[in-house]
Formats: structure tokens, C-alpha cells, sequence
């Protein structure tokens, strides 16, 4: 019998949680413990990692200024997450904790360096989701005037890898000796220079920090162009990508999996993780309510064309919200806009909104008890061919009830249809995503 289990993960940012509803938190989330007890809570639920994603500015792009989404507190304020990954990894002991870095941003000395610093500080647990960037004003916050196109970015994101996967080798795993007798404690010609140059990027080396328990992190991409899925086929331990109904998600997996094993690899190496925005509740009736709640709210519309704008640089003020959208690109995050805007369907603008986060109608309609939602996520994954999914939730402004509502209602009853491990077996998260 073949192992119907999937991995889950989760994605959320270092951002404002449920602030504003009667069963918001309440409390300020800028100290992390909320985050930390999210951790703990996922662990217990045995999920396979915790995905803190990162983005570099404060959009102005909705409406041409930044009120919408300061007002609604979207996508900012966003603290960094490297420090929230090591307070994360230090209040759990088995979730795989990964963190966004931009090859924009970061030199990838200081990267690499982060990265096996906090490799060790979570015992092997780390993990970094490879970004490029996707919007102007995050290059213009690092003395660009504007972000390089698509294909440039994965050319140099490119180099990037191989420069840094020849920092993390740059210490063999015995280098450190510790031999008291000798006096010595590493051995220096275990450790060497790299010194690389390429076209974008000069680095001596070697790094000057001991060997990661991983090695190297895992790495997590979400390449959506051919360009991104190449990249990810080649680099990626785990793909996030966007849930586009099954016949699009097993297209997208099937894609991935081919570019992986014409590049030499094992396709299963690969986990494909899609995202999911479950509603879960005690009775179908109850979890419908509650989704109409959401996107008959007022704010709601504003708030969901000031978040898909702030990810693919397009002001979605500027449309009709009773007609449809005309045919758009962007540099950014092309795959995004394509699940939001539906493209072909006749919808309008403002249907589009209402079905930002996965909805009604949608073919994958994760809205139910924990029951109904568990048994088709199954049929999903079923058909799928394989993988698991990425759980997030609207506007990823999440609250202690969201959490609980999947980790002790949702988890358990995938559980009892043996679609997820009910204990940890492995030690590392890379060993974690291959233990099925
Ligand atoms: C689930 C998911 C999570 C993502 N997280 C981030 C992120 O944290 N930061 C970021 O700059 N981009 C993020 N992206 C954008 C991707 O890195 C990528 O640019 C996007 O999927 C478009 O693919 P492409 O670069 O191949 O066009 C995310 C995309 C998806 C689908």
C-alpha cells in the first residue's frame, strides 16, 4: 500500500496578527512570543516547517500612496524574521523553521553566514525561502532605481546559490578537531578559500562559521515563471507555490518534477507545497457564515486589492470593480496575479476580490467542518499526485482561535484518515521532508 500522507506547513509573516475583531489578540505580536506559541502549537500538531516570508518596503503602490496599507496594516509593519527564526528555534525542537532572505539584499557572505548560524542554533532545523524581490520600491531601498527584469534576477540569483552552497562546503565536516593534547582546535586545511568571481559576485572566503548539522539549510523556492520553476527544479528541497485548481497544481507539480530530473535529481527530493486558506468550524453552515462574514466586511475589498497590488506592483484602484480586468503582467509576482485575476473567466473585479483567498465558488472549496476539509484536501492531494499544502490565512492576520482551529480540529482529522504523521521521526527538517 502506498503512504497517502502529505506534509503541512505553515506561512505567515512578522506582521500585525487578528488585531481587530472581537477574538483578536489584543496584545502587541513585536516581542514574537505570539509567534513563538504559534511555533509550539504547530509542532505539537506535527507540522513539517514554520515559513516566516519577508518582502523590504512599505508599498505605495494601491491608490499611489501608502494609506491603504498602513491603514490596514498589510504587509506592514513587517519586523525582520532572522531574529524570530532563532527565537522560534530556541522555544521548539522538531518544526523546521525557514525564513525569506532576498538575493537583493543580503551579501552572500552575510547569508550564508545567518543562515549556518541559525542551522546550529536550531539544531538542523533551518531553512531559507530563496527570494529575488518583486517590487521597485524594495530595490530602491538598496540604491537601485528600479528592480532588474525577472530573468536578470534568477541570473544572478543563480550565481548567488553557487556561491553560497560553496561557502557552507567551505569547512569539511571533521574540520573541528578539538584536540586538547595538540592544543588544537580546528584544523585548518579542512577549511578553504573559495575565491569566487563571477559576473555579479567576488567572495574570498572561506566562511567563518563551523560546518552547519544540515550542511547547508534547506532550500525553499517559489518560482512561478519558467524561469522561477527552473531555478527551484534545480536549488529547492520544497516549492511553495499557488493552489490553481487541481489540474493547474498537478500541471505545475509534474512541470517541476520533469525540470528536476533533467537536471540529475531525484524528483522526490522535491516537496511540492501547495497554499491553502482553510475555514474550519463546527458545523458546514457555521464555516460558510464565517466566510461570508470575511469578504461581506466593508474593509474587505479594500483590503484585498491593497494586498494583491502590493505584490505585483499594479495600483488595482485604477479598475472598475463591476467590470472585468484587463489583461495585465507584471515583474513581480506573476503567478499571483494569474490566480487572482482568473484570467478568461468573465468575472468582475469585484468578484475576483471576494475569491482572493481561495472562496466560494472555488474547485478546491476548503470551507466546512474539520471533517469535510480533511477528506478533500485527501481527494486534492490524491489527485494532485502528491506533496501537501502550505496553510495560511486571509491577509495572514492570524489569531490564537485561527491556529487552534487547525492544529486541534483540522490536524487531527487529517490525521485519523492517515493523511499526516501524528509523531516526529527524524532530526533534521531536510530529513523531515524526506521521511515520506
Ligand atoms: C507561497 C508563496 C510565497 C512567497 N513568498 C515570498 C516572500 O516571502 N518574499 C518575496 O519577495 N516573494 C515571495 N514569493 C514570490 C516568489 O518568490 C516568486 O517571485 C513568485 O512566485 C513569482 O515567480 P517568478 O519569480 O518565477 O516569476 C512567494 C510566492 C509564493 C507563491
Amino acid at each position: 500500500m502506498t503512504d497517502k500522507k502529505f506534509h503541512l506547513s505553515w506561512f505567515m509573516n512578522f506582521s500585525p496578527d487578528e488585531w481587530d475583531t472581537p477574538l483578536g489578540n489584543g496584545g502587541s505580536p513585536w516581542d514574537g512570543q505570539f509567534y513563538v506559541d504559534m511555533a509550539k502549537a504547530l509542532e505539537r500538531a506535527c507540522f513539517d516547517y514554520i515559513m516566516l516570508e519577508d518582502t523590504l518596503m512599505v508599498s505605495d503602490i494601491y491608490g499611489g500612496d501608502a494609506a491603504a496599507t498602513l491603514k490596514h496594516a498589510l504587509q506592514v509593519p513587517k519586523h525582520d524574521p532572522m531574529p524570530l527564526a532563532a527565537l522560534i528555534s530556541a522555544g521548539t525542537s522538531k518544526l523546521g523553521v525557514v525564513a525569506t532572505m532576498s538575493t537583493m539584499a543580503y551579501p552572500p557572505f552575510m547569508l550564508a553566514r545567518l543562515s549556518s548560524t541559525l542551522d546550529h542554533i536550531s539544531g538542523g532545523r533551518f531553512g531559507w525561502n530563496i527570494v529575488t524581490s518583486g517590487e521597485d520600491s524594495a530595490a530602491q531601498n538598496f540604491g537601485m532605481e528600479k528592480l532588474p527584469p525577472r530573468e536578470q534576477r534568477y541570473e544572478m540569483a543563480d550565481e548567488y546559490v553557487d556561491l553560497v552552497c560553496k561557502l557552507f562546503d567551505s569547512w569539511e565536516p571533521d574540520a573541528v578537531v578539538k584536540d586538547r593534547e595538540r592544543g588544537i582546535y580546528a584544523d585548518h586545511t579542512k577549511i578553504h578559500p573559495i575565491n569566487f568571481k563571477g559576473k555579479y559576485f567576488r567572495c574570498r572566503g572561506p566562511l567563518n562559521t563551523v560546518r552547519s548539522p544540515q550542511g547547508r539549510p534547506v532550500f525553499v523556492q517559489a518560482g512561478g515563471s519558467p524561469r522561477g520553476r527552473e531555478f527551484a527544479a534545480r536549488n529547492a528541497d520544497s516549492i511553495i507555490a499557488t493552489a490553481n485548481g487541481v489540474a493547474g497544481m498537478k500541471a505545475y507539480r509534474d512541470d517541476v518534477r520533469s525540470r528536476a530530473a533533467a537536471a540529475g535529481r531525484n524528483p522526490d527530493d522535491i516537496k511540492v507545497l501547495f497554499l491553502i486558506y482553510p475555514i474550519v468550524a463546527e458545523t458546514k453552515e457555521e464555516a460558510y457564515a464565517k466566510h461570508h462574514r470575511m469578504v461581506s466586511s466593508p474593509r474587505y475589498i479594500e483590503r484585498a486589492l491593497a494586498s494583491i497590488s502590493t505584490v505585483t506592483d499594479i495600483d488595482f484602484s485604477q479598475f472598475d470593480l463591476d467590470a472585468e480586468l484587463p489583461k495585465l503582467t507584471t515583474n513581480g509576482e506573476q503567478g499571483s496575479l494569474d490566480k487572482f485575476a482568473q484570467w478568461g473567466s468573465g468575472k468582475t473585479l469585484r468578484q475576483l476580490a471576494s475569491e482572493r483567498f481561495g472562496g466560494v465558488p472555488a474547485e478546491i472549496e476548503l470551507i466546512g467542518t474539520p471533517d469535510t476539509v480533511a477528506e478533500r484536501m485527501g481527494e486534492v492531494m490524491e489527485a494532485v499526485g502528491g506533496d501537501g499544502f502550505l496553510i495560511s490565512c486571509p491577509f495572514q492576520r492570524v489569531s490564537r482561535r485561527f491556529i487552534a482551529e487547525i492544529t486541534e480540529g483540522l490536524v487531527p482529522a487529517l490525521q485519523r484518515r492517515g493523511l499526516m504523521r501524528t509523531a516526529y521521526t527524524q532530526t533534521t527538517l531536510r530529513d523531515t521532508l524526506r521521511e515520506f
